[in-house]
């Protein structure tokens, strides 16, 4: 079936990742079954023992910067289709980390901000960060030692660039939302947005139904790197070639 192009908003999670060996966070083996939110992501954590917030981002911001830690199929299928499609795509990720980017994509909305760039908490400065961040790091525009945190959005905080999301998201004529478990706001709400703007068709690429699944049009079940390549695959194929 020929398909009109009109812009397509993508939101991924930690599942697109996974298979680049990065954790996610409510697998039974995920991130939130081994350490507690409430002691390393948010700011009360923060404030009470920034050390341990520190090692635990700079344990996460070690492992992506592993040689072995690479873009994989699912990461290289969006990238294509952000080339290749004759309309506007968007990715916006829940993920901090640098795959999409490693995988060739260049709009990506990063609403839980990136494992690899620090904030000032005193001059709100941001700058790339490889190394560990700890509580003698200095700003490097105000000098101020002690207030840089990880340019991450914690639990209680708000995501960026909602304004941003949202008008793509009134734009789009197709949403997509992969590897992620739906449980968590806003993102869990952006299927809900899309429907109420009407005509837009909303589709579920992930292992296992999410806990939104019902919300979605179509649904798509395994592993990303298998799904997410064979649908952009479906999506190319069906194009109406442009006059
Ligand atoms: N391919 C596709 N999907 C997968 C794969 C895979 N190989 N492996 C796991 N998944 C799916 C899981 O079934 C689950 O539905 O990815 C989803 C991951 O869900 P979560 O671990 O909850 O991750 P996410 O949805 O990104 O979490 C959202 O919560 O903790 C916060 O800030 C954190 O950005 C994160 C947000």
């Amino acid at each position: 079936m020929p398909i009109t192009p009109s812009p397509i908003v993508i939101l991924t999670g930690a599942g697109v990742s996974k298979e680049s060996g990065l954790d996610t966070f409510r697998d039974k083996d995920g991130i939130w079954a081994q350490v507690d939110l409430e002691d390393v992501a948010t700011p009360e954590a923060f404030r009470r023992d920034p050390e341990r917030v520190h090692a635990f981002y700079n344990h996460r911001r070690r492992g992506l910067l592993d040689p072995a830690v690479e873009p994989n199929a699912a990461h290289r299928a969006l990238a294509r289709l952000e080339r290749e499609w004759p309309a506007p795509v968007m990715t916006v990720t829940q993920n901090i980390d640098d795959l999409h980017e490693r995988g060739g994509s260049k709009r990506v909305l990063h609403m839980h901000g990136e494992l690899l760039k620090a904030r000032c908490g005193a001059c709100g400065d941001t700058s790339p960060q490889r190394d560990d961040l700890s509580v003698s790091t200095r700003c490097t525009a105000c000098g101020q030692v002690g207030a840089m945190r990880p340019d991450i959005v914690w639990f209680g905080e708000i995501p960026m660039g909602m304004d941003e999301i949202e008008a793509a998201l009134a734009a789009a004529g197709m949403f997509i939302a992969i590897g992620t478990s739906g449980t968590v706001y806003p993102a869990a709400g952006f299927v809900g947005l899309a429907r109420q703007i009407g005509g837009v068709r909303t589709v579920e690429l992930n292992l296992e139904p999410s806990d939104g699944a019902a919300l979605f049009h179509e649904s798509r079940h395994g592993p990303a790197t298998e799904v997410v390549p064979a649908f952009m695959e479906e999506l190319l194929d069906g194009v109406e070639s442009l006059p």
